[in-house]
């Protein structure tokens, strides 16, 4: 996505908080049963994700920054990703893979380099999570097909959102369907007859040597954001204030049960005042380094982030602007700068995971060769497309830009250090 990053907007989530005074009432169980999780059969009416949102707080008080983006984005009725496309140029932002073939197509090469290096492992999954339109693993297909991969290779969706899987559909696949299947939710096939098949959860991905890839999937994991008052570690929550008719940013007046979690994850040397914490993205990294571990890969992450600098970068886009992140749930597309020093720290637990970077998109495309393969898209392209095709690697390579935002960070697991250490992965060494 090609968001600015203005760190002197995103320092306006901080401003203007107050703390939390709302008595706690008994939750009515039945008004706050998730709707996404409701039965297939259940036909009553399903609330609004205003109506969910207000109903939650008003009887069991404020909620964390993180129920309240995982609801504006996934809810299954109004949540931003589940019924629209909002990728593009008419869209709320573009991703990398959107603007040019070159960048997938790089992908592409980076995990068949490695792929090589550790033996050629057969079967071949590949997955991705959170593959927004496709349209990056349609270059990965393209370019595995003409290596004469196919007849090794299944490809695993992790998505959410029942309207993006259907648009991944029908531009990776010649014929898809819905199953019964409780693990994957849709299987189709592309036209060279490569399996494919969607999950809503890492865990229901199969066994088996994976290439697992994240392109901007990380950002958009619901985060908990805690912020240090009177020297005092508390969360913030979200209100919505009746008067004034909006919701708005409040201060735990306790120790949230969060709180307790992450004050066991921080680092004592971290000095940083406001921090953010995706427990999701941290239990999906945990899963992954097991999996990884026990049944050999590799994973690409490539999203905008930070080394464990970065305080408040909780913020919301809409047709291509920023904006306030508790305005109009839902409507906008809510984001927060992955944060690879945490990433590290997980995926390296008992030794499990060795990592590399986060390195600059720009390094990483110009290692691969994207100067070269640009060269050679032109000679065959159309004046128009030669200019079209400039311009698109020119904005993933701009160091003022995407090029020095985008970090691109890998991982693979710790049995291959020695390997690694001699011949690190290409575009890392
Ligand atoms: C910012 S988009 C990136 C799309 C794509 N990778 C690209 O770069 O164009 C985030 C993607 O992750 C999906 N997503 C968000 N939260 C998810 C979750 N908890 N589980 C699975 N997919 C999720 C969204 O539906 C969407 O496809």
């Amino acid at each position: 996505m090609s968001k600015q990053f203005l760190s002197s907007i995103f320092s306006f989530n901080q401003s203007f908080r107050r703390f939390s005074y709302k008595q706690v009432k008994r939750p009515s169980l039945n008004q706050l049963k998730d709707p996404n999780e409701k039965a297939a059969n259940d036909k009553r009416p399903k609330p609004t994700l205003n109506e969910y949102l207000r109903a939650k707080i008003s009887s069991i008080g404020p909620l964390t920054v993180a129920e309240y983006m995982k609801a504006s984005l996934t809810y299954c009725d109004g949540g931003y990703y589940m019924n629209k496309d909002v990728f593009g140029r008419k869209g709320d932002f573009i991703t990398s893979p959107e603007i040019t073939q070159i960048f997938g197509e790089l992908v592409a090469i980076w995990l068949l380099h490695e792929w090589q290096k550790v033996g050629s492992p057969s079967p071949l999954q590949i997955v991705e999570l959170g593959p927004g339109r496709g349209t990056m693993m349609h270059d990965v297909i393209r370019v595995l097909s003409r290596f004469g991969l196919k007849d090794l290779l299944s490809v695993h969706l992790v998505e959410v959102s029942p309207h993006l899987s259907e648009l991944q559909a029908k531009r990776l696949c010649q014929s898809s369907e819905p199953t019964k299947d409780e693990r994957y939710y849709h299987m189709g096939e592309t036209s060279s007859n490569i399996p494919v098949l969607w999950y809503k959860r890492i865990e229901d991905l199969p066994n088996g040597f994976s290439i697992v890839l994240a392109h901007e999937f990380f950002d958009a994991l619901p985060i908990h954001k805690f912020q240090k008052t009177d020297g005092k570690w508390r969360e913030i929550l979200v209100d919505y204030n009746v008067d004034a008719k909006k919701y708005e940013f409040v201060v735990a007046r306790k120790e949230t049960p969060m709180l307790k979690l992450f004050l066991s994850h921080l680092d004592l040397d971290d000095e940083r005042e406001h921090l953010e914490y995706s427990a999701e993205g941290h239990q999906i990294l945990e899963h992954l380094s097991l999996r990884l571990e026990q049944f050999g890969g590799f994973s690409l992450v490539i999203d905008y982030g930070h080394d464990g600098t970065m305080t408040d970068t909780f913020r919301a886009f809409k047709n291509h602007e920023q904006r306030d992140p508790l305005m109009e749930p839902g409507s906008a597309d809510l984001t927060a700068n992955v944060d690879f020093k945490q990433m590290r720290k997980y995926v390296g637990k008992n030794d499990r995971m060795i990592t590399f970077g986060p390195i600059k998109q720009l390094d990483f495309m110009k290692k691969l060769g994207g100067d070269v393969r640009i060269e050679r898209l032109k000679e065959s392209a159309t004046p128009d497309l030669i200019s079209q095709l400039q311009s698109g690697y020119d904005k993933l390579i701009d160091p003022n830009d995407m090029g020095s935002i985008y970090k691109v960070f890998s991982m693979f697991p710790s049995v291959l250090r020695k390997h690694l250490s001699k011949f690190p992965p290409t575009g890392f060494d």
